[in-house]
This record gives C-alpha cells, structure tokens and sequence, in this order.
C-alpha cells in the first residue's frame, strides 16, 4: 500500500501496533519523548514527503500530554511535507465539555477540535463520540466510527435468552435503541441525575428488566459511578443478571473498586483506552477493536466509503419500514 504510513503517540501503542499488524505496513518511526524541562519532544525520523499519513492517538488520561502529543506529531508531519494527516483518535478526550451547563464555563471539546485543525490535521477519525454533535466542531472531514454493532454481535453470540438493553441515562437512548435492535431485546432507560460533576444518581427507570438479563449500554465508564447507580437500580427491580457493555474505558478515580464491589456480573470494553493487565478481574473483558480502525484507514486510503461498513445496521432497516 505505497504512500500510507501510520505512526502512533504514546497513549495507546499497542493499538496503533495492531492495526499495522492488520493492515500489514510497518509503524512508523518517530520519536515522542519529553525534554528534561517535561516539554513534549517529537522527531519523525522517516520521509513522509507525500504520504498519506494517519497518527492514532487516543486522548485519554493524562489527556492534556496526549493531546499535546498528537498536536505537536501533526505539526512535525505537515512541517515534512505529508501530503494528508489524518488524526485517528479512538477515544476523544474533553468529549464531556461539549455544551456550557452552567455560566463562566468553556467548550473544551471545541478548543480542542480547533486546535487539532490548527495543528494542521486534514481529517478526523473517531469512534463512539460522546455527542455525535462534536463531529460538527470541526471543519474537517470526521468519521465518527462505531464499535456498538460489534459489542451487540458479541452478546448475540453468548445466545442469552430474555435480554433487555439498559440506557444508563436519557442521552444515551439512541446508542441502547441501536444495540437492542441488533441483538431484538427490549429496551429500559433510566433517568439520572448529576447532583455534582462525576456524581450520579438514578432517579427512575421506564421498562421492564424482572427476572431478565440487563445490558447496559454506555459509550464510556468514567469513575463508574453511572454504572453503579444503574446496577443497583435494576438488581432492584429484579434483573437476573447485569451485565455493561461500554466502549472506552476510561476508568478514572476508583472505578474498578466500584465495579468490583457493585452488582455488575460482567463488564466488556473495547481496547480504545490502554486498561493495565494487573488491572483487569474476572468481571472485565477488553475486547481489541484494533481491526476497526485498520478496516476505516484501508477505506480512506483508497478512497473508498466508510458508511458503507455499517451499512447493515438493523435499525436503520426498521426505520425505513
Ligand atoms: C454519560 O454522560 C455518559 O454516556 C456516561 O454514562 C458517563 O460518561 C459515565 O461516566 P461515569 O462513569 O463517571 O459515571
């Protein structure tokens, strides 16, 4: 595949590795360190004059060095002459700032994607944002991929009779509708409340879950906290079993010892985010998505379309009816 070259910040080399491993091309040398004063250092050390360049970066935690990284990466291509840098960043950092919910507050997923483009960055690659509306944040081409057609697949699978899919929350319905379409369960969303920043409280739930496995279904687990309240909340109301399926795990604060301690059965997560081996148990799997991103920049590369990857999605089908 003359002309891509993939390189990788420091947030999550073992992905980048898999999806070159996937797509069969090399990583791309470069060095990312730091310089004694705690600066970030960066050196692309092979020609990119004319390639068509993806750097994959996810944002996560400490997310203001990773976003550095990525920005300082993207300068270094565009300042060799890349002829197209494309930022692959499987989990956007700052996602949760995208909308002011109080005065004197900032939009940091906007500053964010403005200094992204700034950077020089030609086009986008996410997956799962936390609002679709964040695509809209920057000028640029953004493909918002998804990882949820996968997870629902997964569960398929395992053949578990009576699932309800779970709505931890009111935003995420749409991405619980999807999944519950694909895997032809009902559906349960709950109404939570934030009575302070990285606090949740469940306030109510619409379905039924008695006697019936529940699935919650949530684009990322931060502290956890939401999952905590939700599982309770449907051990309650008699739920079987409770299982998550979340796809970045952000994991922040004491978030396993929640998950740990709650009533959480299973826990499955993609591998958007690195999770330290020691830090996995029996209740989480880390599934690798790695094949996702490989199949989206083999598409871009040759110009082919992306949509087209997700076109079988169930749901789409029934709206159409
Ligand atoms: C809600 O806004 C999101 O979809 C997630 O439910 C939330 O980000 C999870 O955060 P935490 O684990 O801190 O409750």
């Amino acid at each position: 595949m003359a002309g891509l070259k993939i390189f990788s910040g420091n947030a999550n080399r073992p992905l980048a590795e898999d999806v070159c491993r996937c797509i069969g091309v090399p990583l791309g040398k470069a060095l990312v360190g730091r310089f004694k004063n705690g600066e970030t250092r960066v050196r692309i050390e092979e020609h990119v004059r004319g390639a068509d360049v993806f750097v994959i970066q996810p944002t996560s935690s400490p997310s203001d060095h990773h976003v550095m990284e990525l920005l300082i990466m993207s300068d270094a291509l565009r300042r060799a002459s890349a002829d197209r840098i494309t930022a692959v960043i499987p989990y956007y950092g700052y996602a949760k700032q995208e909308k002011k919910s109080a005065g004197r507050e900032p939009i940091t997923a906007k500053l964010v994607a403005n200094l992204i483009t700034t950077a020089g960055v030609d086009r986008v690659v996410a997956l799962d944002l936390h609002a679709p509306a964040i695509q809209g944040f920057f000028d640029i081409p953004v493909d918002n991929l998804t990882a949820i057609p996968f997870l629902a697949d997964l569960l398929v699978k395992e053949g578990i009779e009576d699932v309800v899919a779970v709505s931890p929350d009111v935003g995420g319905v749409a991405r619980a509708n999807d999944f519950r379409y694909r895997i032809n369960a009902e559906l349960a969303v709950i109404a939570k409340r934030r009575p302070k920043p990285d606090e949740a409280e469940a306030l109510e739930m619409v379905g039924q879950v008695d006697g019936k496995c529940a699935v919650i279904v949530d684009d990322m687990i931060s502290t956890g906290g939401t999952l905590e309240v939700a599982a309770n909340l449907l051990h309650e109301r008699g739920a079987r079993a409770v299982y998550a399926y979340a796809v970045h795990p952000v994991f922040a604060g004491n978030a396993f010892e929640l998950i740990e301690r709650s009533f959480l059965d299973r826990v499955v997560v993609t591998n958007t985010v690195t999770v330290p081996p020691e830090t996995r148990d029996n209740k989480i799997q880390v599934v690798n998505i790695g094949w996702l991103i490989a199949e989206a920049i083999q598409r871009i590369h040759e110009g082919r379309s992306i949509s087209a990857m997700f076109e079988t999605r169930r749901f789409q089908q029934e709206l159409l009816i």
